[in-house]
């Protein structure tokens, strides 16, 4: 039976951020919306219900906001499309509106990745080395990711396409070395690390996608690779990061050199590039693909949020250490 979510709300894939200045942004497929204070907090305490399985008279009881408040909400929720509606109209482009997924996600991922923190110095310093350690593991793994996908599908253009982006993917994490280096690293401590368990995930829920849905290696191209390189961006922040943790001149130039080399490779226009390859079946299929996707997202949130808590803490080994007969 169709849910009634008008009355037992649920909403399509919505984030809430809060910027510097205290101002409230609500992101969805279908827009970016500034948001009072006060509509942000009440949406807040009732956001964690609406999974479509409580009645507003539920969701009062639970949060204590009256239900006309919530009635309220939900109305002007829904006037904005974001109420999840299950008929899909007949002009909807399914390829369409998973690009526009891949473009929110990628934004997303670019404004809450840890990254940011070195910028201002808001992070312990080990935690910058812990994530040049991190991402040199996940660029050496790339390639074999990528290979995932080429033999998984038997479309000799996909496969070709696929083969380009391995090979120019294929030794990248030198860049991340010289900065590890200059960072104080010995090659052979970064070359005998282990990952830390939230890289190694990112790594294989990548192949485990990639298995059954070789074409989606464009639309994780799409929300993971830089769209754009700024150099007088990139200088200011060179220059943020230099002074905060107190580096040597040139420690951050080959991290962004690869970044520069990435993005004029086209990396992130491969989608876009590609459409025709990327073959999605039907409703069912996309949204097992859309899941994946945005299980991925979470997965480099989570591989951040990893980074900072074992990198500042003090004891760990710096980098994490592979665990041998020997070492039983
Ligand atoms: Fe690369």
């Amino acid at each position: 039976m169709q849910k009634n979510y008008q009355t037992s709300p649920k909403f399509v894939h919505n984030l809430w951020t809060t910027n510097e200045d205290g101002e409230h942004y609500l992101r969805f497929t279908g827009g970016l919306y500034e948001v009072e204070q006060g509509d942000a907090q009440d949406f807040y305490k009732i956001r964690g219900y609406c999974t479509g399985h409580n009645t507003i008279a539920d969701i009062a009881k639970k949060t204590n906001v009256p239900v006309q408040r919530i009635e309220e909400m939900v109305t002007s929720l829904s006037d904005i499309g974001m109420l999840r509606n299950k008929k899909k109209p007949h002009n909807e482009d399914i390829l369409e509106k998973t690009i526009q997924a891949c473009e929110m996600w990628a934004e997303q991922v670019e404004e809450t990745h840890l990254f940011n923190k070195f910028l201002y110095g808001d992070t312990h310093r080990n935690v910058l080395t812990g994530f040049f350690i991190e991402t040199w593991h996940y660029i050496k793994a790339f390639p074999d990711i990528i290979n995932v996908a080429i033999k998984n599908t038997d479309n000799p253009e996909l496969q070709s396409v696929l083969m380009t982006y391995k090979l120019q993917e294929t030794g990248h994490e030198s860049f991340i070395l010289e900065t590890l280096i200059k960072l104080g690293m010995k090659q052979e401590e970064v070359e005998n690390a282990i990952p830390l368990v939230s890289t190694l995930n990112l790594i294989n829920m990548m192949k485990a996608l990639f298995i059954t849905h070789p074409s989606t290696v464009f639309l994780i191209a799409k929300v993971i690779e830089s769209h754009d390189f700024d150099e007088a961006e990139v200088k200011n922040a060179i220059q943020d990061i230099n002074s905060h943790y107190d580096l040597q001149p040139g420690t951050l130039e080959p991290f962004f050199k690869h970044s520069q080399i990435d993005y004029e490779l086209g990396h992130s226009r491969l989608l876009d590039d590609h459409l025709h390859l990327v073959t999605l079946a039907n409703m069912e299929e996309t949204s097992f693909i859309l899941n994946a996707l945005h299980d991925i997202k979470h997965a480099i949130d989570l591989q951040c949020l990893e980074i900072e808590e074992y990198y500042s803490k003090e004891g760990n080994y710096i980098p994490r250490q592979r665990v041998d007969y020997f070492g039983i």
